[in-house]
Parts: structure tokens; sequence; C-alpha cells
């Protein structure tokens, strides 16, 4: 079973076929309207469960847009409308669904959620965001940032704000494609120190500096993400701020990283506070091809899993 559960959960040889997949993917769609089908339609005949517990734009208008262009068909499920939120378990719900379609996309909260889908399910299971990770919005950054400026390998990613599910999946991303990755944000906020050894375990060069002025040089890529994700507290929001405030991306800041340096936000924004609309709407910012690439990206996860 060909599961997509996380970056680090695929080997590196995979990967980059993937991405190669999703540019060919994309080169051959370059004059078509959106809603044609692609000339292949490796999903014909396959039906594609999308599993929401919580909301979603991009990933959910991609999955089922990228689905439906290459000759698939989906249902688009709130986990809330499921017996999955009236008590029914994980295991008894994977088995049931992987009996009607062919392959299952799931948003949801705890991992453990994620894990026991794909240990339960009979078909292929795909990370679709958790508290922990987001792979599918990273296979599309690493994509944009390649189609922009050629191989990430050996260049330097700045992570700004609060170590969070999307930064989870750069420090996956930076052992299995070779970037260096540079985390700058509050103490408090700070990745995991487990995650980070087992980073460097496997030789990834990931720093930690509370400095966003310096942490920034020579970046040839720079990210941040919401300050208050959709697992947090809203509680959270008034505290988060005060503690993020410094670290918000602005042209000042971008100004200190290399001159060619990319920017982005995997989406959705509040502008004004982790990055000014000046940065967000300016010259280095790739966050519309970023979202764009998410369908390109996603349609071939979703041709690896199913072996099509
Ligand atoms: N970036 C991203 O995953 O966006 P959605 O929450 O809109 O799916
Ligand atoms: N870190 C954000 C990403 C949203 C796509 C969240 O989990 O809410």
């Amino acid at each position: 079973m060909t599961h997509f559960l996380d970056i680090d959960k695929t080997n590196p040889v995979q990967l980059r076929s993937i991405i190669d997949t999703a540019r060919r993917m994309k080169d051959a769609r370059a004059n078509y309207a959106k809603g044609a089908l692609d000339s292949e339609q490796p999903l014909a005949g396959h039906m594609v469960a999308l599993i929401f517990e919580k909301p979603s734009t991009r990933t959910r208008v991609s999955f089922d847009v990228g689905t439906r262009q290459m000759g698939g068909q989906t249902m688009v499920l709130s986990g809330a409308d499921m017996q999955l939120g009236h008590g029914e378990t994980i295991a008894d719900t994977a088995r049931v669904m992987s009996q009607y379609v062919d392959l299952i996309m799931i948003r949801t909260f705890e991992e453990a959620t994620l894990l026991e889908m794909a240990e339960y399910a009979s078909v292929p299971v795909i990370n679709g965001l958790t508290n922990r990770t987001h792979p599918c919005q990273i296979m599309a950054d690493i994509m944009t940032f390649e189609e922009h400026r050629g191989p990430i390998k050996g260049k330097k990613v700045v992570w700004l704000g609060d170590g969070n599910n999307t930064f989870t999946s750069f420090v996956h991303a930076a052992g299995q494609f070779g970037f260096d990755l540079t985390f700058t944000g509050p103490e408090v906020l700070e990745p995991a120190q487990s995650l980070l050894d087992e980073a460097r375990s496997k030789g990834v060069n990931i720093e930690v500096r509370r400095d966003p002025h310096t942490a920034v040089k020579d970046a040839d890529l720079v990210v941040t993400d919401t300050w208050v994700s959709m697992h947090d507290p809203q509680s959270a929001r008034e505290r988060r701020h005060n503690q993020l405030r410094g670290y918000q991306v602005n042209e000042d800041l971008m100004s200190q990283a290399k001159p060619e340096a990319l920017f982005m936000h995997c989406l959705p924004a509040h502008r004004d506070d982790e990055a000014t609309s000046q940065v967000m709407d300016g010259p280095q910012s790739v966050i519309f091809d970023e979202a764009e690439n998410r369908l390109h990206a996603q349609k071939a996860i979703m041709r690896h899993c199913l072996g099509v």
C-alpha cells in the first residue's frame, strides 16, 4: 500500500519523481481551460474521498479539481457529518470507506487519526494536514522554488514565526531534498528538540536563531505561516501576536536576505500580521504560484499512491 503520510516517509527518489511528474503534467496543461480534462486519464474509474475535519479552501478545491482533470470522481466529506464525528472508530471508518473508494485524503487534528486510517484502510491514504505536518503543501513549495530558481539542494531556507505543522514538513523536506534550514522565532514557539535532533542525525544543517535579522542573511527563500493555526486555541491569539510581532516579514527584513530571495506563505494569510501586503504582493512573492502548484503536485501524489 503506497500511502503519502509525510515527506520523511517517502524516499527521495520517489519524491523527486513526484515533482517531475507534477511539472510534466503542469506543462501539458499549459493552454487548457481550467475545467478541461487532461490528455492522460490515469484516474478514470477511480473514486477519491476527501475528508475534512478542519476548514480548507486550497486543499479541498485542488484535490477535487485535480482528480477530475485526471478522469476520476470525488466525494468531499465533512468529518462532522460522518459517523466518524459521532463516535465511530477511525479503524472501522477506514475499513468501510475502503469498500467504496480507491483513495482517501484526510485533513484532521491528531496525527494518530491519520496513522490509524492508514493502518486499517486497504486503499492509499494521503495526509491533507494534521496538527503535526502538512506534506502536500511542502511538495508544492519545493516545486515552486525549483521552477523559479532551479534545484533547492544546498539553498538556505529561513522560516519565521511559529514552529508549526508546515514548518515540520519543511524539516522533513530539508532532509530529503538536501537544503539548509534556519528557524527564527520566540523560544516558546520553537520546534521540539526531538524534531531538530532527528533532522541533525540525518545530516540536515538546521539552525535556530532568536534574531530574525541575522537569521535571514543570505537566505534564498523566506517562509512564514499564520501565527495561530487551526488547532491552536483562539484564546492564544493575543499572546501569539505579542510573541511574534518581531518576526513579521516586511520589506526591511526581506532586504536582508539575498536580492534574489523568494517569499512563500502557504496561505491563508492574515495580511499585515505575519507578513505585510507589500511583501505578499511584491516582486519576490510566489504565494499564488504555491497555491497553483498544490493542484499539480497533488495530482502527481495521487498517481504515485495509485501506481497509475
Ligand atoms: N494551504 C492550505 O492548505 O490551504 P487550505 O487550508 O485552504 O487548504
Ligand atoms: N499552520 C496552518 C496551515 C494552514 C494551511 C494551520 O494548521 O492552520
